[in-house]
């Protein structure tokens, strides 16, 4: 039986009130602010800091430096790279009075940032993924005191995006990191390799990819609705003697697909605690 498809929220945040500071407003942090704007957010109550001053979205305000004080009810989304978190912290903390942090900073722990913005209200660790752009992505979110002590607000900003994770356990935030903030670039290799294999076998490329893309879309759609899980579904569509238990017969021979993902995420796990020593400038 299949589970009925979530509701995506398209005027979520149409009474969300609080001021947002974003410093820094890259791929990432453009990713989520572009889609809470979709989701209803008042342009009106967004500024952006970013060294280039480049403008971002109509009605959302920039300035190259941050300059003035940051009042207490602001949230403050950190969305540089965590190599500028000295020079960003250095500018921010003698401004923040008691503004509650979000950091999207890889690897970086709450403690560290504590450290660096001592005069911030709370702090929030996220670790979103490219898709919250269109509202599917994956949120990790932990804090401080390892819950949503914001009163629900910022699991409500982080519905808008997606899937919301709150880890109470900050030593996991960089395994699930592994896993869904560096997935999507995984999952496209996977993608990409699908229709490789489609094209060496004559397909034409254009047409493979087409054919890659819509059935991981499907697959990851209907695996999502069903209550079955996807190694069991993996085994019921692929009867015996059949085309698709040949395929996946080779797939799983030496679990060498499980032993690559393995690897994939054990070694982008590994680089939390360098991207943590940039972070302090070591
Ligand atoms: N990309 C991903 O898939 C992903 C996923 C999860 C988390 N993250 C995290 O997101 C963060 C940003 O990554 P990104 O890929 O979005 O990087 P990016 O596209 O290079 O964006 C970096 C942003 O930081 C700004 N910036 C640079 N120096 C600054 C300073 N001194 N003060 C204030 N802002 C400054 C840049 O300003 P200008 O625009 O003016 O150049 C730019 O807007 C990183 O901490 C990363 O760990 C990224």
């Amino acid at each position: 039986m299949a589970k009925p498809e979530p509701e995506v929220g398209k005027a979520l945040l149409e009474n969300w009130q609080r001021p947002l500071l974003l410093i820094g407003c890259g791929n990432m942090a453009g990713a989520m602010l572009s889609r809470w704007l979709d989701t209803g957010l008042n342009p009106s109550l967004v500024r952006v800091v970013r060294p280039s001053g480049k403008a971002v979205a109509a009605g959302v305000a920039v300035q190259a430096t941050l300059e003035m004080p940051v009042a207490a009810g602001t949230l403050v989304l950190l969305g540089h790279k965590p190599q500028q978190l000295a020079t960003v912290s250095a500018a921010l903390a003698p401004l923040l009075q008691g503004a509650d942090i979000l950091s999207i900073l890889a690897g970086v722990p709450v403690a560290q940032l504590r450290e660096a913005l001592p005069t911030a209200g709370t702090i929030i660790r996220c670790m979103p993924n490219l898709p919250v752009q269109i509202g599917a992505g994956v949120c990790l979110l932990h804090s401080e005191d390892g819950k949503d002590s914001l009163g629900g607000e910022i699991s409500r900003l982080h519905r808008a995006l997606g899937l919301v994770e709150w880890l109470s356990e900050e030593p996991l935030f960089d395994a699930a990191t592994a896993l869904s903030g560096c997935g999507p670039a995984f999952v496209y290799r996977m993608i990409d390799a699908m229709a490789q294999a489609g094209g060496a076998l004559g397909l034409p490329g254009e047409q493979a990819q087409r054919l890659a893309l819509a059935t991981v879309e499907g697959a990851a759609r209907s695996a999502m609705l069903s209550d079955t899980a996807p190694a069991l579904m993996a085994d019921a569509v692929a009867s015996a003697g059949g085309m698709t238990r040949a395929g996946l017969d080779r797939l799983d021979q030496a679990d060498g697909l499980g032993v690559l993902m393995q690897e994939t995420l054990a070694a982008a796990q590994a680089r939390a605690q360098a991207l943590a020593a940039l972070a302090k400038g070591g």
